[in-house]
């Protein structure tokens, strides 16, 4: 099947095959193309170039005109918790009326309230339930989703999510990655036993997720009053010996020193990063790991936002992701996270474009096939109203300008 989009406004995000992601001042440009076309032969790209003619062909092809919209990249969600059950809007109250999100998790809500609600939910309506949100964020631009598991904390209930998780990736269009966060917090079970429930980890949960193969990372709440830098080494140590890559949680409470271990261990990614010093600047430089920033959590927990214009002045790459999650980020509108990115993060609309597109790719290890505008790469798109410059889409950021999104080809 051959599709052709033509009309194309502006066709923004062109990268060249071999670049998986782009750090420092690479970030500030977004190459496009005026009046273009592009051609889509199953599912992946083909051909884009200038629009010499108008003709529509009448040669058995598909034709769609993007009526001198912008065509791009759909967006690339390097980190979500969206297969949960039911939600947190108890909290909510508790939180406007005060409360910290520590305050909240000591209680013994927060991740265990919805381990509460995830036990007691059966893995059909875990799929059903979680899909709804699936359909949600393909809706509004995102072609690639990481997603994690983390509220189970038993052995069945985590492999429970990740078999949801498989089964996503086996049905939806969008391209998905597992990722195994056992030590998202402490069992109910485990209260008091920190250390044996991180021996469950090691142990029980890791062998059996690595042996039915339902994990591409693993991940560690490395936080204070979640897992000690220790446990995190122990852990990834651990997983390394099933050649399974880490992502790790950090520095969104306190400066956890998650940052130097998740380097350590050569992860993909280091997400959260609200708090900082320049001994994480320090730690990344060099590395092959990827700062994610998740601004939609300051935003909705009222923290402060990671400090991304400073990681970028110093040369380094910045992710953008959603962090979608019924406790400290109740949204996957990765749009919404590309104006964050620069209505608080003070990014250039172009900054902010790439790390939420080719940067999240690569911080899901899927640069080779999506994030850009490239010939061989998926064409997962999304294809705008007419809107008059990059910096319309972050800027009128609540106006409904996605036309179409074309995931492998097809609109869905
Ligand atoms: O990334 N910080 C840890 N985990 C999630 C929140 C999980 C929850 O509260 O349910 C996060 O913000
Ligand atoms: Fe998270």
């Amino acid at each position: 099947m051959r599709t052709i989009i033509y009309n194309i406004g502006t066709l923004a995000g062109i990268l060249p095959g071999d670049v998986r992601k782009l750090e420092g001042s690479q970030m500030n440009t977004v190459e496009c193309i005026e009046n273009a076309y592009l051609v889509i032969e199953d599912g992946v790209i083909t051909e884009f170039g200038k629009q010499i003619t108008n003709q529509v062909g009448n040669d058995g092809c598909e034709y769609i005109d993007a009526h001198g919209g912008f065509v791009m990249p759909a967006f690339c969600d390097s980190h979500t918790h969206i297969v949960y059950a039911g939600c947190r809007d108890g909290e909510f109250r508790d939180k406007i009326a005060g409360l910290s999100y520590e305050e909240i998790a000591a209680r013994g809500g927060g991740i265990l309230n919805s381990a509460d609600l995830l036990h007691e939910t059966s893995e059909d309506e875990l799929y059903e339930q979680s899909m709804v949100r699936v359909r949600e964020i393909m809706a509004m631009g995102t072609g690639a989703v990481e997603i994690k598991s983390g509220y189970g904390l038993t052995v069945e209930d985590e492999l429970k999510m990740l078999r949801v998780i498989k089964r996503i990736k086996e049905t939806a269009p969008v391209a998905v990655r597992a990722n195994f966060l056992g030590a998202h917090a402490v069992g109910r079970a485990y209260r008091g036993r920190q250390s044996e429930y991180v021996d469950l980890v090691c142990k029980e949960m890791l062998p059996r997720v690595a042996e039915e193969g339902l994990a591409d990372f693993v991940d560690v709440f490395c936080d204070e009053g979640f897992f000690t830098v220790e446990e995190t080494d122990r852990i990834l140590t651990e997983a390394a010996r099933y050649g399974i890559t880490p992502k790790i949680h950090a520095n969104e409470l306190e400066v956890s020193g998650g940052v130097q271990v998740g380097v350590k261990h050569g992860a993909l990614s280091v997400d959260h990063l609200e708090k900082t010093t320049d001994a994480e600047i320090e730690a990344l430089r060099g590395s092959c790991t990827m700062p994610t920033m998740l601004p939609g959590c300051s935003f909705f927990l009222g923290i402060p936002f990671g400090n991304a214009k400073g990681y970028i002045e110093a040369g380094l790459p910045v992710a953008l992701a959603s962090d979608y999650n019924p406790g400290s980020s109740p949204s996957g509108n990765m749009r919404f996270v590309m104006a964050l990115g620069c209505i608080r993060m003070r990014l250039t609309p172009e900054q902010s474009f790439n790390a939420c597109t080719i940067n999240t790719a690569y911080a899901m290890g899927v640069s080779d096939q999506l994030g850009s505008i490239t010939v061989g790469k998926k064409a997962n798109l999304i294809i705008t109203k007419p809107v008059p410059s990059l910096a319309f889409i972050p800027y009128s950021h609540q106006t409904p300008v996605i036309e179409q999104v074309i995931l492998n080809g097809t609109a869905i």
